[in-house]
């Protein structure tokens, strides 16, 4: 199976020093950045776009591997997932990870074939994703089912199959929320039947919660406020690691 990759969240870092929050953390041993875009309409909250994007991008490397060290996560809470990811691409983000709920409902403002009435589906946004460039990732919030992605995992060409899929363990919105062990039936589904899918998981992760999520099969690892939060983060970084890899 996969291997173990910790993706700190900077939704719970000091948004006046996220460059340097940034490049600590990947210091004290990060994998990934999971970059938390809101926009006030898919969620209740909002952060930041692609500007804030391209500045903290400099203070990271980028991955020289596919799935190496200073990959941008961008966890994309947005209701119109299509129109974003040509500037988020410029922006240096290496994994697109948009919402399933988002996808089927929006109409694209901004689609490869110039036609911008058309609905955008999972796979047409999937293969746009990777057309730029980027890594694909398919979001689901604890209300929808598991089984709206069989279909989407299953589809023979690969252009169209997402890299990744987030199984959200809290509501989105928000980082410091209770862990919601209801989701990793999700998660246990999935690991059985795509043993080399990276499946991450997202909402209250932290040194109590971390062995149910490893025991059902996640390696993608989100902790904003555990890590953010901690004393010693590198600590936390490593104890969550070693819970994968056990
Ligand atoms: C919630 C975000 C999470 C959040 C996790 O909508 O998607 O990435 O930062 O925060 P914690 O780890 O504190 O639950
Ligand atoms: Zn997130």
């Amino acid at each position: 199976s996969p291997p173990a990759i910790i993706a700190p969240s900077i939704l719970s870092a000091d948004f006046a020093e996220l460059g340097k929050a940034c490049s600590d953390t990947i210091k004290q041993g990060a994998d990934w950045l999971h970059v938390d875009i809101m926009d006030g309409h898919f969620v209740p909250n909002m952060t930041f776009g692609a500007p804030v994007v391209t500045k903290i991008r400099s203070h990271v490397d980028h991955p020289n591997a596919a799935h190496g060290k200073g990959t941008f996560d961008c966890h994309m809470m947005i209701a119109e997932p299509k129109r974003w990811v040509r500037d988020f691409q410029k922006a240096g983000c290496d994994l697109y990870c948009f919402h399933y709920e988002a996808a089927i409902s929006s109409t694209a403002a901004d689609t490869p074939s110039g036609q911008s009435d058309k609905k955008t589906s999972p796979k047409e946004l999937i293969r746009f994703i990777h057309e730029l460039g980027m890594q694909a990732g398919i979001a689901i919030k604890p209300k929808t089912s598991v089984d709206v992605l069989w279909d989407i995992l299953e589809n023979p060409v690969k252009e169209e199959r997402p890299d990744m899929v987030l199984v959200m363990t809290v509501e989105p919105g928000f980082g410091g929320q209770s862990f919601m062990a209801s989701e990793l039936p999700k998660v246990t589904a999935l690991r059985e039947r795509y043993p080399d899918l990276h499946i991450e998981v997202d909402g209250g992760l932290n040194e109590h919660t971390i062995d149910q999520a490893a025991e059902a099969g996640a390696n993608v690892i989100v902790a904003g406020s555990a890590v953010f939060g901690a004393q010693d983060p590198a600590e936390v970084i490593s104890k969550l690691r070693e819970a994968v890899e056990r």
